[in-house]
C-alpha cells in the first residue's frame, strides 16, 4: 500500500467490536485511502486481579464486521508474537498518566504506551484514530507520539473521535456485556449525573460539592465503588478545583455489579 503511495490510518483495538470501534474506523476510512485495523488483548495492561481472562474474544465475528466496513487488513498477533521470550522494554509516560485510570490501574498506561508503540512501529500508519471514551488513554498517546516522534510528523496524526453512546448515554464499552439487565439500566446513571454536574459546573457552581453530590447519586443509584470523580484541565489532566479559562474535563470511572465503567465530558471554560 505504501510503496504505491496510498494513506494509511491505523485503529487499534482489542476486539469484541461494537460501534464505537466502527465509528473509529468510519472516520479513519475518511481521512485515508486504507485503513488497518488491530486485535490485540494486551495483557501487559491488565492488572493482576482484572479481566484478563474474562475479557471478550470473538476475532471470526470482528473480522467479518471490519470486512464489511472496507477495512483493508486486519492486524491480529499473538501475544507469544509481540512479547516474545526474553522480552524486557516499557514505555512509561509521565505527567498526564499520573492521576486517575493511571493512579487506580498501576502499570496500566506503561502498557497501553508499549503496545501502541509496537503497532505504530509494525504498521507505520500515516494516521491512528483514538476514542475519548478513553480521554486520558489519547492523552498519554499524543505526548508518546509528539516525544518519541512516533507516526510521520504530522501534527493532526494523532486523531481522537467523539464518544459514541448507546440510546441512554451509557458510553459504549466492549466491558458492558458483563452488566446484568439490572445493572446495564441502572449505569445509565453515570452519563445523566454527569451531565448535570457539567451543567453545575458551567454555571458556577462550587466543584468540590458538585463532585461529592455527583459521587452520592452514583452510590445511591448502585453503583458499590466510585475510583475517582475529578475535574482536570482538558490539556494536562493535572486535577483542578476551580474551573478557570482553560477547558477542563470531568473524568469518572465507578464499579456496578464488578465492572468498572469510565466516562468524561467537556467543560467549557468560564
Ligand atoms: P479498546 O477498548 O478495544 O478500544 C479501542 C479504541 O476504541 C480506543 O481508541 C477506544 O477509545 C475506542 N472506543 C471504545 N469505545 C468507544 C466509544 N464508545 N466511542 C468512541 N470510541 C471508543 O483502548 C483500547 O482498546 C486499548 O487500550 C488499545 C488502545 C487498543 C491498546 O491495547
Amino acid at each position: 500500500m505504501r510503496n504505491e503511495g496510498a494513506t494509511i490510518g491505523l485503529v487499534p483495538t482489542m476486539g469484541a467490536l461494537h460501534e464505537g470501534h466502527l465509528t473509529l474506523v468510519r472516520e479513519a476510512k475518511k481521512a485515508c485511502d486504507h485503513v488497518v485495523a488491530s486485535i490485540f488483548v494486551n495483557p501487559t495492561q491488565f492488572g493482576p486481579n482484572e479481566d484478563l481472562d474474562a475479557y471478550p474474544r470473538q476475532l471470526a465475528e470482528d473480522s467479518a464486521m471490519l470486512e464489511a466496513e472496507g477495512v483493508s487488513l486486519l492486524w491480529a498477533p499473538t501475544v507469544d508474537a509481540m512479547y516474545p521470550q526474553g522480552f524486557a522494554t516499557s514505555i512509561s509516560v509521565e505527567g498526564v498518566s499520573a492521576h486517575f485510570c493511571g493512579a487506580s490501574r498501576p502499570g496500566h498506561f506503561d502498557g497501553v504506551a508499549t503496545v501502541v508503540c509496537k503497532l505504530f512501529n509494525q504498521v507505520m500508519p500515516d494516521k491512528a484514530f483514538f476514542g475519548e471514551k478513553d480521554y486520558q488513554q489519547l492523552a498519554v498517546i499524543r505526548t508518546m507520539a509528539r516525544d518519541l516522534d512516533l507516526v510521520r510528523p504530522h501534527v493532526d496524526a494523532i486523531v481522537g473521535v467523539p464518544t459514541v453512546r448507546e440510546a441512554d448515554g451509557l458510553a459504549m464499552s466492549s466491558r458492558n456485556r458483563y452488566l446484568s439487565a439490572e445493572n446495564r439500566e441502572r449505569a445509565a446513571t453515570l452519563p445523566q449525573a454527569m451531565q448535570e454536574a457539567v451543567a453545575r459546573f458551567e454555571d458556577g457552581q462550587n466543584v468540590t460539592r458538585t463532585l461529592a453530590a455527583l459521587e452520592d447519586e452514583l452510590l445511591g443509584a448502585g453503583f458499590e465503588r466510585v475510583d475517582y470523580a475529578d475535574l482536570a484541565d482538558a490539556m494536562s489532566l493535572e486535577p483542578i478545583e476551580t474551573l478557570g479559562e482553560k477547558p477542563a474535563r470531568l473524568l469518572v470511572a465507578a464499579r456496578i455489579g464488578g465492572t468498572r465503567l469510565i466516562d468524561n465530558l467537556a467543560v467549557a471554560p468560564t
